[in-house]
């Protein structure tokens, strides 16, 4: 056990009210824009937008970096894109973890071609590595040790994200001691 349930809880409730207050309720853009990032945001996203005081919409993205299943490559595929036109509105992109940053500078910059009025990013949890990349994160919940982790949405082989904690995997796992 890595975070446990209530320190989650705690922490979306505070990322919530920093990121009620950048966006106004009655704003010319519209109502603010999740857009979460399938399938690891999910559990935090609805968690977030609960906390919110503001109304928000919600859209999805999924995206496939290729590389390894432990570490990406930086070179994306988008699996499935955007329903709707993000073009002047203010967009929050939520993400469940930050590892290398690849993917989330890639998505940035993707969306940004798409000229919406605001881009900003919100993720639960942040690796060391990240801090090495240009890429701005607006919100952080957590920074964690370079450790595989899994719960609250993260997978290891698509087990372990119904779990509501999020935890460190032993390595008897994936085939160690
Ligand atoms: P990058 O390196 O591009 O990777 O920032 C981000 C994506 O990699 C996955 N990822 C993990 N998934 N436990 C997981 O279940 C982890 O510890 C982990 N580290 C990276 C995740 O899909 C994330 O969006
Ligand atoms: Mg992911």
């Amino acid at each position: 056990m890595l975070i446990t349930e209530e320190q989650i809880a705690e922490k979306t409730q505070e990322l919530a009210e920093i990121i009620a207050k950048r966006y106004p309720p009655d704003a010319a853009e519209g109502d603010l824009l999740l857009v979460g990032v399938l399938k690891g945001a999910i559990f935090f996203m609805t968690d977030l937008a609960k906390a919110l005081s503001i109304p928000t919409q919600l859209e999805f993205m999924a995206v496939s970096s290729y590389g390894s299943s432990t570490s990406s490559s930086g070179v994306v595929r988008i699996m499935k894109d955007l329903d709707k036109d993000i073009a002047g509105r203010n967009v929050l992109i939520v993400e469940d973890i930050i590892d290398s940053g690849l993917t989330l500078s890639w998505l940035m910059r993707n969306l940004k071609t798409r000229n919406p009025a605001s881009l900003e990013v919100v993720t639960l949890l942040r690796k060391p590595d990240a801090l090495k990349t240009p890429v701005e994160v607006a919100n952080v919940g957590f920074d964690i040790p370079n450790e595989f982790v899994v719960g609250y949405g993260l997978d290891y082989a698509e087990r372990y994200r119904d779990l509501p904690y999020i935890g460190t995997l032993h390595p008897r796992v994936y085939g160690g001691e």
